[in-house]
């Protein structure tokens, strides 16, 4: 695996499929590139399946043993199937989508080789839902759930950010997965940088503090130094739920989030990028030979600096840029 000067190996990559979206989520961060474009405009400038897996080709001679999909809304792509089938062999294949279009197409992603989804569904309510969504869609995002359950997708992650419009419905949603077994919660600390509205942030370490006095367990999962609790479940059950099982994926507040990261991440045109929040370390694939896709990649791992702690410092409360790197501004 390579490693860049932090001592972080990489061990997975982020792709996005596309950048178009059936919902238009207030909260969007549009995967670090900013809301320049909206994620309801249609872009023909998507990678093909072959750009695709070619990359994924090359990676895995570095050991890369992860993939996880992601858009705007990756399910989208009409050649999603073909994609997950030629993903090479032994690496793992993951999605995060809103859900709505797995109810009559989750069984061809199980077949095809996905091996879990994570599902956005940020409240228990519909109204809620829909304000949050700008989309009537929630019985089928519930419906999609289940239809990823039901062709055995599993572990299904339910995705949540928190902020103002969703923190009400935290309990709620524990309580659910707790309930559930199969699903499991990702809490997601809002990052209001990408949407402009730092007023709707609240504080992740609340959370946190109520989870401490709720679980039953508590476990850090390497990846990003996240914190795992358990509610109501146990950690080691024979059906492998880990029933009530909850994530907090705290990007910001999490000193040691960033300095955990073993992920590179591609945009759907094809660009790498060593962290989601920095769009001026962009390297474009094109049509790029493999051995110029090797080059790139191994660029854009040498470039790799943790975000939140080390490119981003806190002086009196507020982010600024590290000194260190003040030439190399962020473009997001
Ligand atoms: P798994 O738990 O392995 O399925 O992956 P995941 O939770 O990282 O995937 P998902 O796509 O569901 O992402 C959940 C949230 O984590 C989203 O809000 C992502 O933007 C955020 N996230 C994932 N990786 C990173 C990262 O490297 N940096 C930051 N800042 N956020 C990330
Ligand atoms: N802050 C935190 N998480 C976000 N997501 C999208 N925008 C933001 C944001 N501003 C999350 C959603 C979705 C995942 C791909 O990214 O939960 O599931
Ligand atoms: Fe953005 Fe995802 Fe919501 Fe679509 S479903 S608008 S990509 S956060």
């Amino acid at each position: 695996m390579l490693e860049d000067d932090f001592g972080r190996e990489v061990s997975g990559v982020r792709v996005s499929l596309t950048d178009r979206c059936n919902f238009n989520c207030v909260y969007c961060h549009n995967e670090g590139l900013g809301d320049t474009r909206g994620p309801m405009d249609p872009q023909d400038d998507e990678m093909t399946a072959d750009e695709v897996v070619r990359f994924l080709e090359v990676v895995a001679e570095y050991g890369v043993e992860k993939v996880k999909f992601t858009g705007g809304e990756p399910m989208l792509r009409g050649d999603l199937e073909e994609i997950i089938r030629r993903v090479p062999d032994g690496m793992e294949a993951s999605m995060t989508t809103n859900g709505t279009f797995l109810p009559g197409r989750a069984e061809d992603l199980k077949e095809a080789g996905l091996e879990r989804v994570n599902v956005s569904q940020d409240a228990i309510d519909p109204d809620a839902f829909a304000e949050i969504t700008k989309s009537g869609a929630y019985e089928k995002v519930i419906d999609g759930v289940q239809a990823a359950l039901d062709a055995g997708l599993a572990p299904v992650k339910l995705n949540m950010v928190v902020f103002e419009h969703t923190a009400g419905y935290v309990e709620g949603m524990v309580d659910h997965v707790a309930e559930n077994p199969g699903l499991q919660l990702q809490l997601i600390e809002y990052m209001p940088e990408l949407t402009g509205r730092p007023e709707w942030n609240i504080d992740i370490g609340r959370v946190h503090d109520w989870l401490e006095g709720k679980a039953d367990h508590v476990e850090t999962r390497e990846m990003h130094n996240r914190r795992r609790y358990y509610v109501g479940g146990d950690p080691g059950a024979d059906d492998g739920s880990d029933a009530g099982m909850v994530e907090i994926v705290d990007p910001v507040e999490n000193p040691n989030f960033c300095a955990n990261c073993h992920r590179v991440r591609v945009t759907h045109e094809g660009y790498l990028k060593g962290c989601l929040n920095r769009n001026d370390d962009l390297r474009s694939m094109g049509d790029m030979t493999r051995d110029e896709i090797r080059e790139t990649f191994e660029e854009t791992v040498a470039n790799r600096v943790p975000y939140y702690g080390e490119y981003m410092i806190k002086e009196e409360g507020e982010w600024v840029v590290n000194d260190k790197y003040i030439d190399a501004p962020v473009a997001t």
